[in-house]
């Protein structure tokens, strides 16, 4: 049902841990199933310099926060922010259907992550922050519906 590289990613996914001295955190979760995604940057004028996450989810969030991280270190913020759960699920190959919502944590936590970054700088009030996407994903039922 996965990818190669889902396997990969999910088997040994990159980038795992915390940067104790990050320049920002996104931290996003589901209520309902209860996968949570920490991601911390660190940010030398524009650019990502180093990224580190914590997936506790399925496979599917585990391999996309990974891949997630291998697509923005090196990047700009705006190259960062352009990057969408869809850019990540298709970098791994593609995800089951009913595994795509599990990609949107990855993206949450990225724009998460850049805007504290960007409102500990001043560039952007909590008012300007995006909300996260209205994906309260029932990851029960379709954890259910998948067997
Ligand atoms: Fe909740 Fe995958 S993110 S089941």
């Amino acid at each position: 049902m996965y990818s190669q590289k889902v396997m990969d990613h999910f088997t040994n996914p990159r980038n795992v841990g915390e940067i104790p001295d990050a320049d920002g955190v996104g931290e996003v979760g589901n209520p309902r199933c209860g996968d949570i995604m920490k991601i911390f940057i660190k940010v030398d004028g524009d650019i990502i310099t180093d990224v580190k996450f914590q997936t506790f989810g399925c496979a599917a969030a585990i391999a996309t926060s990974s891949m997630a991280t291998e697509l923005i270190k090196g990047k700009t913020l705006d190259e960062a922010l352009a990057i969408t759960n869809k850019t990540v699920a298709d970098a791994l190959d593609g995800l089951p259907a009913i595994k795509m919502h599990c990609s949107v944590l990855a993206e949450d936590g990225l724009r998460a992550a850049i805007e504290d970054y960007k409102r500990k700088m001043g560039l952007i009030t909590e008012d300007e922050m995006a909300k996260p996407h209205e994906h309260i994903h029932d990851c029960a039922d379709d954890e259910a519906a998948n067997g």
